[in-house]
């Protein structure tokens, strides 16, 4: 099922915002560096594009299917083009990209195939970094999910392709040395305001659920919240994927 980002997108960006130590990390695992020619897929709001300009001059443009997340992109200055990633090549020329990032955006694009393999013949002498999250990571890294809503193990271990998986698509689109590192993804304070974020459905996954078993988990995590004496924190780890076009 489509996730429709239209509402989605008037909040996207505060509730999931990339802390400066992931930005540095991607850049660091990535090789970004000033005066790159670069590539965001399935940029969204721009989160992480524009954080990198921040840090760095870049020839930066984004790709994505949602007109109102591409809105908010483009409030932010960053040059976008709509496209639908999963079912188009690239509107780019072959070659000409030294640096192309993607994060969590590979469990939505249905052709994961024609993805690299455009990501592989846009690229220069350059590389494609992912962030994702591996199977153990839903399962183990998700206390929320693990404790109060269940279901969306399942229905993420479903969506997410593996890491293995990942890594021999990448290899059979031509991309070589592979590496995989496992990232913090975000400090979780479990309090009002993540419940609020909660109810809100911030993750996609909480969208995928069936309606009466997102309504139990919001329930039991709202009573859990009110006994706790003190806000709980927390983390949620990704993993980062690497793969090069010559080199
Ligand atoms: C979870 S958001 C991630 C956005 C951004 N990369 C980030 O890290 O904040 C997933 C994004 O993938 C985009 N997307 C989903 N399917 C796509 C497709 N077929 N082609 C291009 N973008 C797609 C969605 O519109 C959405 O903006």
């Amino acid at each position: 099922m489509g996730i429709d980002y239209a509402d989605i997108s008037q909040t996207y960006d505060e509730h999931r915002s990339f802390s400066k130590h992931l930005v540095d990390k991607v850049a660091e695992f990535g090789g970004i560096q000033e005066g790159m020619k670069a590539l965001d897929v399935g940029c969204g709001t721009g989160n992480l594009a524009s954080q990198l300009l921040d840090m760095m001059n870049l020839d930066m443009i984004g790709v994505d299917i949602s007109l109102s997340m591409l809105e908010v992109a483009r409030g932010k200055s960053l040059e976008v083009i709509c496209t639908d990633a999963a079912n188009n090549r690239l509107p780019f020329c072959d070659s000409c990209f030294d640096i192309i990032t993607a994060t969590y955006v590979i469990h939505q694009i249905s052709n994961l195939e024609l993805l690299f393999s455009e990501c592989y013949r846009v690229l220069r002498d350059g590389a494609l970094v992912l962030l994702t999250s591996s199977h153990e990571q839903i399962e183990n890294e998700h206390p929320v999910f693990k404790r109060f809503f269940p279901g969306a193990i399942d229905v993420d271990k479903a969506r997410f392709p593996d890491i293995p998986v990942i890594c021999e698509m990448l290899v059979t689109a031509g991309f070589h040395d592979i590496r995989q590192e496992s990232v913090l993804g975000a400090s979780i304070l479990i309090d009002d305001e993540y419940l609020q974020k909660v109810k809100g459905k911030y993750v996609s996954t909480y969208r995928l659920l069936p309606q009466r078993e997102f309504e139990r988990g919001v329930a039991e995590l709202e009573t859990y919240i009110k006994n706790l004496s003190q806000p709980e924190s927390t983390v949620w780890r990704g993993t980062l994927i690497y793969g090069r076009k010559k080199g």
